[in-house]
């Protein structure tokens, strides 16, 4: 029986977040019938179930009526009015809005528990769903019960009082995800991992989950945290004075990967389509605004494709995320327009519509030099393009969204093939305003004799890829991918300055809270 209800119970949830906000009635019934688990008294004594509240989302949606309904959520704000009653402002991080509760004072509780209320206690109310007179929302709660789970001190509980940055808040675990910003992004990062799947999903691509610990280099520039169980401090030696790995964990050197692209090939050259969504680990010492130590990547890899089809993919793919995103998360980037940076809507508004321009980087780097412009590092062929470049390209020169293909292969990774031209490869970054690079992909090398030779390039030892050598000698097919840095997406459709403020937990150079 307790398993049955607890089925219902998740039935009632998942009915409740149906759009249009409607109420399975019968289920509740059946739960309000099992007196000994749910019972029905006022005033603060226990209220029934919690998990057949509805979230404050639905309750906004929904029309007045006699039904009783709760509620449950984290108190914004008290205000106490002179007729005896208090408005509360609950939230419960479904939507931006908050919840507005009228609670009078023939509640049992109204002096003991309700006005000691401050921001922060949380609270299950139970009551009917009414017109609000007042301004700024449609509906309100008039309570019937309101059952206080966890009081706040105002004197220590720092929200709601002053405003706190966005990087103290970093520092704060327990308060950073119960402000407006973070749960507004928490909803967002949400929406575009749902549609990044959704996009792939729908055009057959298969979602592959590769290892996070790995032998392999990827971009072969060994920033790599490194994976061990030895003893740091007497590790053991070979007889020629090395650290013997071979008596490490997995009896070899390993690493957290920085990409899971070669693992994905090895899938795509038997499947046709994959992609891959997971962590990814990079040791580069980069303090800047737009690094992480740890970030999400989105990696699809395509059989039978070449670098055109691998452009077109990746610009559908924004496409797509920014429409959607636009359609799902109004109002959270309302706020963010609001708050953080003004215009960022029109700018995800004019990229889900406007084709991306392409430049190869030869024209480029000609574009760059003819500029006048004073950059910090002189641009000149041959050389990485560096972030205020890429930003000078999108930002100034196309006023948009700009795939830069074909790059001088001493500058990119040894699995991107060779151009017939000898010094370049088919390598694309997708750059943004603001955000600069948010895409690198490429068509792989499919040609063993050549990738060979650019591994050696790279001081890579090929026997040690005999792997990923093994799909060039057995039915080597052309194909190609890119990889999408998930928090670069995030900072771009949010305006957030700093990347470290879109993802639940940095990790940066001497940085790993909690
Ligand atoms: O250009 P990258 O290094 O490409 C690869 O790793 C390829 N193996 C992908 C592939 O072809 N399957 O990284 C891809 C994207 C970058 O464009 C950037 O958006 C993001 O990953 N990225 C980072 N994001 C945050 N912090 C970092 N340290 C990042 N490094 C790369
Ligand atoms: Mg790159």
């Amino acid at each position: 029986m307790a398993r049955i209800i607890h089925r219902r119970r998740h039935e009632v949830n998942e009915g409740e977040a149906s759009e249009s906000g409607s109420w399975r009635r019968p289920v509740r019934q059946i739960l309000f019938r099992n007196k000994s688990r749910f019972t029905r008294r006022r005033g603060n004594a226990k209220l029934c179930g919690i998990m057949q509240r509805i979230r404050i989302r639905n309750l906004l949606a929904m029309t007045p009526g006699d039904a009783e309904v709760t509620a449950a959520g984290w108190v914004r704000t008290r205000r106490d009015s002179k007729g005896g009653f208090s408005f509360l402002e609950i939230n419960d991080g479904s939507c931006f809005a908050n919840l507005q509760i009228v609670a009078d004072q023939t509640l049992p509780n109204y002096t003991s528990d309700i006005l000691r209320l401050h921001p922060g206690a949380s609270v299950v109310v139970r009551g009917k769903i009414a017109a609000s007179v007042g301004q700024g929302q449609a509906v309100e709660l008039k309570a019937s019960a309101v059952q206080i789970l966890g009081f706040c001190d105002p004197e220590t509980y720092p929200l709601g009082k002053q405003r706190i940055g966005f990087d103290r808040l970093r520092e704060i675990a327990h308060l950073r995800a119960r402000t407006h910003s973070f749960g507004a992004l928490a909803r967002i990062r949400n929406t575009l991992a749902d549609e990044v799947h959704r996009f792939f999903q729908n055009r057959g691509f298969l979602y592959l989950h590769t290892p996070i610990i790995t032998a392999s280099d990827c971009e072969g520039a060994g920033a790599m945290f490194q994976v061990t169980t030895l003893d740091l401090a007497k590790p053991p030696r070979t007889a020629a004075g090395a650290i013997d790995f071979d008596q490490d964990f997995f009896g070899r050197r390993t690493a957290l990967t920085v990409s899971g692209q070669l693992e994905g090939e090895t899938y795509a050259c038997a499947l046709g389509d994959i992609y891959t969504f997971g962590p990814t680990f990079r040791a580069e010492n980069s303090n800047t605004r737009r690094h992480l130590a740890e970030f999400w990547m989105v990696e699809p890899e395509m059989a039978f494709a070449d670098l055109q089809d691998d452009a077109a993919l990746a610009e559908d793919f924004l496409r797509h995320l920014f429409t959607t995103v636009l359609a799902r998360c109004r109002d959270e980037l309302g706020f963010f327009e609001q708050r953080v940076q003004p215009g960022v809507i029109a700018r995800l508004e004019k990229l889900s519509t406007s084709p991306f321009q392409r430049m190869t980087y030869t024209e480029a780097v000609a574009v760059l030099e003819k500029s006048g412009k004073t950059f910090e590092f002189a641009p000149k062929w041959g050389m990485d393009l560096q972030s205020e470049h890429e930003r000078f390209l999108a930002e100034e020169v196309c006023h948009g969204p700009i795939t830069v293909t074909d790059y001088p292969a001493g500058i990119k990774a040894f699995y991107m093939r060779r151009n017939d031209d000898g010094r370049t490869v088919a390598a694309m970054d997708v750059l943004l305003p603001e955000v600069g690079e948010i895409i690198g992909g490429s068509q792989r090398e499919e040609r063993i004799e050549q990738l060979e030779s650019a591994m050696r390039a790279s001081k890579l030892e090929p026997s040690d890829y005999n792997w990923y050598l093994d799909l060039r000698r057995f039915g080597s097919v052309p194909h190609a991918g890119f990889g999408l840095g998930f928090e670069r997406l995030v900072q771009f459709c949010t305006g957030m300055h700093n990347i470290r403020d879109v993802i639940p937990y940095p990790r940066a150079p001497r940085t790993c809270e909690f």
